[in-house]
């Protein structure tokens, strides 16, 4: 995608972190974005954040876990701004279920972590793309999954991060078979510095698991200090623009993981037994590189 001024981007998961960083990246380049979230507050937050700089966006209350939310919210930006160019299926949550095997873990800790990190990008993009076929502009859609769609062992997380990069594999497969002037790409970070540590501030009620006595706040506590010491969301909202305007689809913004990606599909290839990293690797993401590049 090459023009940008005057065109509109939604972006779900908007109110913070990376969807916040996307937002404010493409304000800044004159266009018109939609910020859609589930956290009323802090969306409202947000919007007047993007307002004092003059920035045209709205906020639109949206939950990713309702197919009808997410159709009013293509209506709601349909209607303030017409055509929509940029759609960002970013809104994605973190679930701990502690030291559980994947057999123990309960069906609401699956729907709610497949239902926004899946099922909330799916919605997206049955609500948005046939107008964006229809108008026949330019544009593009960036699906956030993760390093954790790419490699092993990180729960149902994991599993939910490997369906969505396979479902923006199909899109973008779908949309060149076409030959549509719609781009796409998968953005897949590593540790950025934003609130998913605190994500269940966002469950909802019936989704709650009655029994939190599982949930191990060790690892969350480690976790939170690596994504403290991780990326900033501007540094990736940086590179998934730069993604846009080059038609890169897989968008890799941590080349300190390059030799964990390599050695997992080689370990793959090898034919061997294949042991996906545990918790207990994770030290060695606390010893600074000597190139200075962040995890
Ligand atoms: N932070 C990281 O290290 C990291 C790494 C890889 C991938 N990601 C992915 O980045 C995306 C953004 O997460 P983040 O790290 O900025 O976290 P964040 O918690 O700071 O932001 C996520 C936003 O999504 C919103 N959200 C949650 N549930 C929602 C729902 N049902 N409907 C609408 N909005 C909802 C939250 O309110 C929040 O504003 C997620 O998909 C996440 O999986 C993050």
């Amino acid at each position: 995608m090459h023009d940008f001024e005057g065109k509109t981007a939604v972006v779900t998961g908007a109110a913070s972190g990376i969807g916040y960083g996307l937002a404010e990246r493409l304000a800044q380049e004159k266009m018109q974005v939609v910020l859609a979230d589930v956290e009323e507050e802090a969306l409202d937050k947000a919007v007047k954040q993007l307002q004092q700089y003059q920035h045209r966006v709205i906020g639109v209350k949206t939950d990713v876990l309702i197919q009808e939310s997410v159709s009013d919210l293509f209506t709601r930006a349909n209607d303030e701004y017409g055509n929509i160019h940029i759609l960002c299926n970013n809104a994605g949550i973190g679930a701990n279920s502690g030291n559980k095997g994947i057999w123990e873990v309960e069906k609401e800790d699956w729907d709610w972590t497949l239902g926004v990190n899946f099922y909330g990008v799916l919605y997206g993009i049955q609500a948005f793309l046939p107008h964006m076929i229809e108008h026949g502009e330019e544009g593009h859609v960036v699906t956030t999954a993760s390093l954790a769609g790419l490699l092993a062992g990180a729960g149902t997380y994991g599993v939910s991060k490997h369906a969505v990069l396979a479902l923006a594999e199909s899109l973008n497969r779908d949309l060149v078979a076409r030959n549509l002037k719609i781009g796409a790409s998968v953005l897949c970070p590593g540790f950025v510095n934003t609130n998913i540590t605190d994500s269940e501030r966002n469950r909802p009620q019936h989704l709650r698991v009655e029994d939190q006595t599982e949930t191990d706040p060790q690892a969350l506590e480690m976790f939170s200090l690596l994504l403290k010491q991780g990326k900033e969301p501007s540094e990736i909202a940086e590179i998934v623009f730069k993604a846009i305007k080059e038609n890169v689809f897989y968008i890799l913004p941590h080349p300190a993981w390059d030799d964990n990606l390599r050695n997992h599909f080689e370990e793959i290839l090898s034919r061997k037994e294949l042991v996906p990293p545990s918790m207990n690797d994770m030290a060695d993401f606390f010893k600074p590189r000597e190139d200075g590049e962040k995890y």
